[in-house]
């Protein structure tokens, strides 16, 4: 079986990737450890910047993943900021700061490194409101779609829509054809 290391301390992640890489027969080996998070503007350059970090360090084939949550009504803040955010005024801070029903979108990057460099993007349209359900991980309670929020879905449901289920899609089908 073809396998690849997923450098994150966020086991939510790893499990949600692990849905998506079984069904193409790829193993996905979590290596916990951190690098550092560049404070910028777009995933883009978290990304960029965290593959370059990592690439003498840690073994490849691997990846990293940067995601965050973007509220339309605020341009996208807290977008690349989230975990900040998330740590400082939390989910009932952000639902009173953007109002209930707010449209926003999760949206998720995951950066491999193999012989290069590749991305891989996905986002998953929603809205803020206050929390419901105890699954998932950060800002999942708050952020609803079709009805329910991502707290209230199980990871397979997530999974089926999720942004990080859609930019893992397009690494995994990339990464069996080509490591
Ligand atoms: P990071 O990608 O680890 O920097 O995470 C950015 C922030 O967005 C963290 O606070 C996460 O909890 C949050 N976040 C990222 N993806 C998700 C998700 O799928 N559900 C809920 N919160 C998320």
């Amino acid at each position: 079986m073809k396998e690849i290391n997923f450098i994150t301390q966020n086991r939510g992640k790893v499990a949600e990737l692990r849905v998506t890489a079984k069904q193409f027969d790829l193993k996905i080996n979590h290596i916990d450890a951190s690098y550092p998070e560049l404070q910028a503007d777009t995933l883009e350059d978290v990304v960029r910047y965290g593959l370059a970090y990592c690439q003498n360090k840690f073994p490849a084939p691997f990846i990293i993943e940067d995601s965050g949550l973007f509220v339309d009504a605020l341009r996208g803040f807290p977008g690349p900021f989230s975990s900040y955010v998330y740590r400082t005024i939390g989910n009932s801070g952000l639902v009173k700061l953007v109002g209930d029903g707010a449209p926003a979108r999760f949206k998720s990057l995951i950066g491999s490194y193999y012989n290069d460099f590749k991305l891989f993007h996905g986002q998953v349209k929603g809205r803020i409101v206050a929390s419901r359900g105890r699954s998932g991980f950060g800002f999942d309670p708050i952020f609803e779609r079709d009805g329910r929020t991502f707290g209230e879905i199980t990871i397979d449901e997530k999974n089926a829509i999720s942004h990080r289920s859609k930019a893992a899609e397009l690494f995994v089908k990339w990464a069996t054809t080509v490591i």
